[in-house]
């Protein structure tokens, strides 16, 4: 409110050019309405002879003919001496010319010019107080006059010649135009017209914003030797602010840099907004570790930013280069996995196939004598038959004759009579591995004491390695000893008539596998014989 009645004083003060004294006439050259009162005035009347009543003032008028003709301001009741002031009631066309004024010494001149009244409009475009007032700021029309104030008799407002009441409010793009002021003034009982028209332009208010620089005030940007780089700087800012990259043009030391020409401006919520980009061609390392400036500045603030250029780390790798990398180590991984579960289901072939390649032999210097005590059901029982021909007469053929292992069978191997128990005990420490023929009557047996003896040698001693054949289904397993569940399942081997004939069975080469390592000996009987005897 208070600097919108500031601006209104200033426009009054303008027009009324009030810094002198209110009633006297400082403008040399003066445009005056015909038809309308008017008075010459000397400004700067010293106050001594102000004050000297003796002194008087003579006026006098230089015509065209260049005649200084004195004033009878007595003779004319239109043109009048009204103390220091001349008068017009009201001003003519031929009134135009040089006047002057005579004060003792002092003399004052002014140059009149007398517009001719336009019929078709209530002012004239050569006397018009042109004025800018802001967009939303108060606009008032002050129909006044000083000298006059006291013969006003009425006043009346017109914009563009039409009639409008009083005005007082803010100002928008619409209120642009010619405003004429009549004074209405009475003077020795005539009416006369004063009018003061206003050029009213309205302008933008200059509602400026502090410029700022968008993003940290410090950016550091990763570059790569010999590659060009943007560096985009973007601001919130006025129209007229000065937005620029802090550059030394056409500079020597670094000519590959550029400011680019062209701002790129938009408007994001109702604000202008601008960025501007720095190009670096090449970069150098001249260009790094060096702060690349970018400004914003009006009247009112200065925001800068910097940029720092770096050197990348690593190399980069390029996209394709990192995609293919990716699809390589999925497959690699891929193929590994498959690996590792090919080779845990193939275990004992390649174990075996392993063996066989580098003939291997792990029974050369344990100092031991038999590759596996054989342990089964002795006695010859009709239901333990097949169990007996098993031990005594496949095993051996198997894993004597054709693997070349030597086997301890307790009924062929040893001689009837002696202490059977430290017998037992010493042969299964002569043996690498003890296979255990597993059936149901196995468990009610005597020869339990062996498979005791041999457990106590595996689990507490383990010395010797367990071997179990189920030869027949075990269905009751809680007859076992609790220690022989502890044993790992694949040292349990399942005998099947049916499936395990072949040499090439799963049965006999996973006992192959349990069985310790033995070079097959050279020149042992080609021929291949059956698993089972043909009876
Ligand atoms: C009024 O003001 C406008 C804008 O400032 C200007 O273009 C125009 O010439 C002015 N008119 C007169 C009669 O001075
Ligand atoms: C103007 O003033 C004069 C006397 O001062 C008066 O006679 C006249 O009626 C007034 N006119 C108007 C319109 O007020
Ligand atoms: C003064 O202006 C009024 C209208 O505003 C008009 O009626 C009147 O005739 C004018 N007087 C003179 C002397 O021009
Ligand atoms: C610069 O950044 C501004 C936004 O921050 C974006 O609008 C403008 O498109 C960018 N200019 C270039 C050339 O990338
Ligand atoms: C500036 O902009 C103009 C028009 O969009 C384009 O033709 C010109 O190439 C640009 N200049 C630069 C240096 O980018």
């Amino acid at each position: 409110m208070y600097c919108e009645e500031l601006f209104l004083i200033l426009l009054v003060l303008i027009v009324k050019n009030k810094n002198t004294s209110e009633k006297c006439t400082s403008l040399h050259h003066i445009n005056v309405l015909e038809g309308e009162p008017f008075h010459l005035k000397p400004c700067d009347i010293s106050p001594s002879s102000h004050k000297n009543e003796a002194l008087t003032i003579k006026w006098s008028k230089m015509n065209t003919l260049h005649d200084r003709i004195e004033l009878d301001t007595s003779s004319s009741p239109r043109i009048t001496s009204q103390g220091y002031s001349l008068e017009f009631w009201p001003v003519q066309l031929d009134d135009e010319g040089t006047y002057f004024s005579q004060v003792g010494n002092d003399e004052q001149n002014w140059t009149l010019t007398v517009i001719k009244r336009n019929e078709h409009s209530c002012f004239s475009g050569k006397l018009v107080y042109s004025r800018k007032v802001e967009s939303k700021k108060l606009l008032h029309i002050p129909c006044e006059d000083s000298y006059y104030q006291k013969l006003i008799n009425s006043t009346s407002l017109y914009k563009n010649c039409k009639k409008i009441s009083p005005l007082k409010k803010n100002a928008d793009p619409g209120d642009q135009g010619y405003y004429s002021c009549v004074l209405s003034i009475h003077h020795n009982g005539k009416q006369y017209n004063l009018t003061k028209t206003f050029n009213i332009t309205i302008v933008e208010g200059h509602n400026n914003i502090i410029p700022v620089l968008l993003g940290p005030k410090l950016e550091h940007t990763e570059v790569e030797l010999g590659k060009d780089v943007e560096l985009n700087c973007s601001a919130l800012l006025n129209e007229h602010d000065k937005f620029y990259w802090n550059i030394i043009k056409n500079d020597s030391l670094y000519p590959n840099v550029h400011e680019d020409k062209n701002v790129t401006t938009w408007i994001s919520d109702g604000k202008l907004h601008a960025s501007k980009i720095l190009r670096i061609e090449k970069v150098t390392e001249k260009n790094l570790n060096f702060s690349y400036n970018c400004a914003v500045v009006n009247t009112e603030a200065t925001d800068t930013k910097s940029f720092i250029l770096f050197r990348k780390e690593m190399a980069d790798i390029p996209g394709h280069v990192f995609t293919s990398g990716i699809i390589v180590a999925i497959f690699t991984s891929v193929a590994v996995v498959c690996l590792v579960i090919m080779c845990v289901i193939y275990k004992v072939d390649l174990v075996l196939f392993y063996r066989h390649l580098v003939e291997r032999d792990e029974t050369l210097t344990d100092g031991k004598i038999y590759d596996a005590f054989v342990s089964y059901l002795k006695d010859c029982h009709q239901e333990n038959g097949e169990e007996h021909t098993f031990a005594v007469q496949t095993l051996p053929r198997v894993l004597e004759k054709q693997f070349g292992y030597k086997l301890c069978i307790f009924e062929r191997d040893v001689m009837p009579g002696g202490a059977v128990v430290d017998e037992v005990h010493s042969l299964i420490e002569k043996s690498r591995r003890l296979i255990i023929v597993l059936s149901k009557s196995y468990m009610t047996n005597e020869s339990r004491f062996e498979l005791e003896s041999g457990l106590h040698k595996a689990l507490v001693e383990r010395k010797i390695k367990i071997i179990i054949i189920e030869f027949m289904p075990v269905s009751d397993l809680t007859l076992l000893p609790q220690s022989l569940k502890l044993l790992k399942s694949y040292r349990v081997l399942k005998w099947k008539t049916n499936e395990s004939l072949s040499y090439n069975s799963r049965f006999w080469k996973n006992l192959l596998y349990l069985m310790p390592a033995k070079a097959k000996p050279d020149g042992g009987d080609s021929e291949t014989l059956p698993v089972l005897s043909v009876p």
